[in-house]
């Protein structure tokens, strides 16, 4: 068994991966072999390898981080200025940056009140001759009902894709996150269940959406004339430095997802006497990654998030807000959507995330939830 290190860390760090000696020696094995000749990308390609067949997915491509994977996927796909693609309303910026970064439009649709990702009963009303593809993302490590967005792409002749920077180590019905629609995308963040500092992934099983992507991933270079450009993208390479942490982080997936596992079941043993939350959906048939923990409360606790986050931090406690609806964010909207995305704006303002970091102990846990029950109940 490996031992981990002592980090200098803050009690009850927020998110945060699990480091240990076999990440060190793995870098050093790099450092001394992973610079010239077929070495020089040999450990991001293991780690493409590896990742892309743990998902069953017929190829991998590791990118700087996740936002540069969807950028280049919505390059691949062909993404033209007006075009529309429909995203959840509440997830992460990156989700839809890169879809106004190429002059199109994203659509946000309202979530679903039980799994907090993309409502497949509101979207089709949402799409138009314009629309290209749908952004699912499996947020906190839930997942939205897949086989029905497939449906729903399928009869409308449109692309699914699926957002699956959270949910490493989730799955539905059997099928893990990331296998979902044309092409699916990953981040390595430093929070993120593995993480290569900065990293992400894509996922695709076709062929030709794959090598338009390793083609706009590295400045549109011709494939034989190396410095010769067919196109101008912009540059959004792994190093081997990032493939190498990669591919040492991933040999530790069962006992990474396991802990996640163990973190949310923690949360529900010392959450429960609070009977109106809900935390990260746990159905049967299905796994959540649970990258990150976070608790939606009743309307009748009567507590805004920003009220619980702030006493929460006035006891040395730290927290995140759950992702604001983005199109209450002035970058894609002048007018907000509260009347019509209701379960959007009104899970954001009853929900915040819990320290889920991998090097978390059980009796912070407990403690934690001590001062967040009488929060809520006070
Ligand atoms: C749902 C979602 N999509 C995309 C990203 C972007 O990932 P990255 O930070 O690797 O660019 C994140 C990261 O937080 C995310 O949570």
């Amino acid at each position: 068994m490996e031992k981990n290190i002592n980090f200098t860390k803050e009690k009850y760090s927020i998110a945060g991966p699990l480091i240990d000696n076999s990440d060190i020696e793995e870098i050093s094995k790099m450092m001394k072999i992973g610079w010239y000749g077929k070495k020089k990308y040999y450990y991001v390609e293991k780690f493409e390898k590896i990742f892309s067949s743990y998902h069953n997915r017929k190829y991998g491509l590791m990118t700087s981080n996740c936002t540069s994977a969807i950028q280049i996927v919505l390059k691949s796909i062909n993404l033209k200025k007006n075009d529309e693609v429909i995203v959840p309303d509440i997830t992460w910026i990156s989700t839809a940056s890169p879809i106004k970064m190429m002059n199109a439009k994203p659509i946000f649709c309202d979530v679903d009140k039980t799994n907090w990702c993309i409502d497949h009963k509101k979207v089709e009303d949402l799409i138009t001759k314009k629309t290209k593809a749908i952004i699912a993302v499996d947020l906190y490590g839930n997942m939205p009902e897949m086989k029905k967005l497939e449906l729903i792409c399928k009869k409308n002749k449109i692309l699914l894709l699926e957002d699956a920077a959270e949910a490493l180590g989730s799955s539905q019905n059997n099928v893990k996150a990331g296998k979902f629609g044309k092409a699916s995308f990953f981040s390595f963040h430093r929070t993120k269940t593995i993480t290569t500092g900065e990293g992400g992934m894509i996922l695709t099983d076709d062929k030709m959406i794959y090598e338009k992507c390793k083609f706009y991933r590295d400045n549109g270079r011709n494939f034989k004339n190396s410095y010769w450009c067919d196109d101008s993208f912009g540059k959004f390479m792994p190093s081997n430095i990032q493939g190498c942490l990669g591919y040492s982080q991933f040999k530790k997936i069962k006992k990474i997802i396991k802990k996640k596992g163990e973190i949310l079941k923690s949360y529900n043993k010392y959450l429960k006497e609070l009977k109106l939350i809900q935390l990260n959906q746990i159905k049967k048939g299905s796994i959540n990654g649970a990258w990150s923990v976070a608790i939606v409360w009743d309307e009748s606790y009567k507590k805004k998030s920003d009220f619980v986050i702030k006493k929460l931090n006035s006891k040395g406690l730290p927290t995140r807000p759950f992702f604001f609806p983005l199109s209450s964010m002035k970058t894609f909207s002048k007018k907000d959507k509260k009347s019509i995305n209701k379960i959007s704006y009104s899970i954001s303002e009853r929900g915040i995330c819990l320290p889920s970091a991998l090097i978390i102990t059980e009796k912070e846990i407990k403690d934690y939830c001590i001062i967040l029950k009488k929060i809520l109940k006070d």
